[in-house]
């Protein structure tokens, strides 16, 4: 088993984005540009044959050092790592040399990737190792041909079809700018094999930039084995320059899994095109979606079950077997099997929903605990609540669960089997007992024991021949 370890570089300003965030944390479906790297090359490392998981990730960071750095220590990559500044940022080649004190001692492979290529799958990185190892390269470039090769760096070959060099387009003859096989910027690099390439490296070029490319040349004319892999679809590792890119990458992380969902899930995606899936989002056999969905987070969803049409789901969510959610929101809640949702819900943070109960069209809920076989079926709001299981919530039922006077959130408890009329409120602090009723139209403020009828509401009281008195009186007048 060999050791490795990777090298994220994330330095580079990203002017194009045209924004005041740094654009590795630009988000992906949900996830920032630098996270999902992060995940391919740690995924990569665990899964590539010969090699164990990843030892350490070294991120580089300049522009907007501070942030980046705050951001990858609350959202870490799964094994240890260090951030290491680059300042001033001379060239992706420079950005390695600020790693190289923390590499001392450290006898194995390098990961070498950008930071602005999201789409990028683990097992194309672990394709990438396993080809690295078995060709006993010293340095193994990942390549793509791509239709417009304009920007990147150009993989020029001898007669014999090797690899000599990479040339940036800056500093490519006009025969050079013709090759469309380039340079995605993600290599494998043994070290301390390279070191001495690294150290040689000059910035004798249109950029002044010490170039990370220079080593493959350096490595061929030191007559050490370099490979490239060459990738097919280029657009898994189109590097992200500008929110048009961004789009772009978008599109693609959305394709490749809407055909893993189709093709190894057994999930039925109508139109995969009108259709936003995260790749962490996972879908049970038989599930069917239905286009104009946006899933985006840990979300796991059951068999059998029916999402959408239109239908947000984020955050952490959980879906249980033969579950419907329809043309509604569900964030950060835990839904059990056989429920119905929607249409037109909003499922808040924070809500356990119990087998078989139904939440139906513009209810609102929030910190809600429900049992099974409930429903809050049409124009309610439940927040901050405890409901147990067979209880009915009548339309119009809300919850008034904020105290203005203490400033702060109360509970409402309402017990198995009880139910509420329409148009009812619940002034929490209160509780519900066991099959307890509310009538339509209650201001409940005290709790209702087990079995009891609650009434809240004035009394009713009838004018008799009220308006013909009316008509009278107005006629009168006139
Ligand atoms: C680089 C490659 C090019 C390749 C392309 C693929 C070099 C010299 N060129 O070009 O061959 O086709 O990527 O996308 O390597 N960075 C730093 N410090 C720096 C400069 C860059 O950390 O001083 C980081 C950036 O944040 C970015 C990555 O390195 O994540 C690539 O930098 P970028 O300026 O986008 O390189 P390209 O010109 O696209
Ligand atoms: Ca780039």
């Amino acid at each position: 088993m060999r050791p490795v370890r990777a090298i994220v570089l994330a330095a580079g300003q990203g002017k194009r984005m045209k924004s005041n965030k740094p654009k590795v944390l630009h988000e992906v479906l949900g996830r920032a540009i630098l996270s999902r790297v992060m995940d391919a090359v740690g995924a990569a490392a665990g899964t590539a044959l010969g090699y164990e998981g990843l030892e350490h990730l070294h991120l580089v960071v300049g522009h907007s050092a501070e942030i980046v750095t705050d951001f990858v220590v609350s959202n870490p990559p799964p094994c240890p790592f260090s951030t290491h500044l680059q300042s001033p940022q001379l060239g992706t080649g420079h950005a390695v040399m600020q790693v190289m004190p923390a590499l001392e001692g450290f006898e194995g492979t390098l990961i070498v990737t950008v930071g602005d290529a999201p789409v990028l799958q683990a097992n194309t990185l672990a394709e990438l190792l396993a080809t690295h190892r078995q060709k006993k390269a010293v340095i193994t470039a990942l390549s793509t041909v791509v239709p417009d090769p304009k920007n990147y760096g150009r993989m020029v070959r001898d007669q014999e079809g090797k690899v000599r060099g990479i040339v940036e387009d800056k500093d490519a003859s006009p025969g050079e700018k013709l090759i469309n096989e380039v340079n995605t910027g993600i290599y494998c690099i043994e070290w301390p094999a390279a070191a001495a390439g690294l150290n040689s490296l000059s910035c004798d070029n249109k950029q002044k930039e010490y170039y990370l490319t220079d080593l493959v040349a350096w490595a061929y004319h030191a007559k050490l084995i370099t490979e490239t892999m060459i990738l097919t679809d280029f657009r898994e590792v189109c590097g992200i320059n500008s929110r048009v890119e961004l789009a772009e990458a978008t599109v693609h992380l959305r394709d490749i899994t809407a055909s893993r969902l189709a093709l190894e899930s057994g999930v039925t995606i109508v139109d995969p095109s009108a259709t936003w899936i995260a790749p962490e989002v996972s879908i049970g056999e038989e599930t069917l979606i239905l286009p104009g969905c946006y899933l985006v987070g840990n979300i796991e969803i059951g068999s059998n079950c029916q999402i959408g049409p239109f239908t947000v789901i984020k955050g952490v969510v959980k879906i249980g077997n033969n579950t419907t959610v329809n043309n509604s929101q569900v964030n950060n809640s835990v839904i059990g099997d056989g429920v119905k949702i929607g249409p037109y819900a909003h499922v808040r943070e924070g809500n356990v929903i119990g087998d078989s109960s139904k939440v139906g069209n513009f209810v609102e809920l929030k910190k809600a605990e429900i049992g099974h076989h409930t429903n809050v079926s049409h124009l309610s709001y439940v927040g901050d609540a405890v409901l147990g299981n067979h209880v009915n919530i009548g339309a119009g039922t809300l919850t008034a669960n904020y105290d203005h006077l203490t400033k702060k959130k109360q509970r409402t408890i309402v017990n198995d089997g009880a139910s509420t009329g329409c148009n009812s409120v619940l002034v929490a602090p209160v509780e519900l007992g066991v099959e307890a009723v509310v009538g339509a139209g209650s201001v409940v403020t005290k709790a209702v024991p087990d079995g009891a009828l609650a009434v809240a509401r004035a009394k009713q009281v009838n004018v008799e021949g009220w308006s013909a008195k009316r008509k009278a009186g107005a006629l009168a007048k006139s």
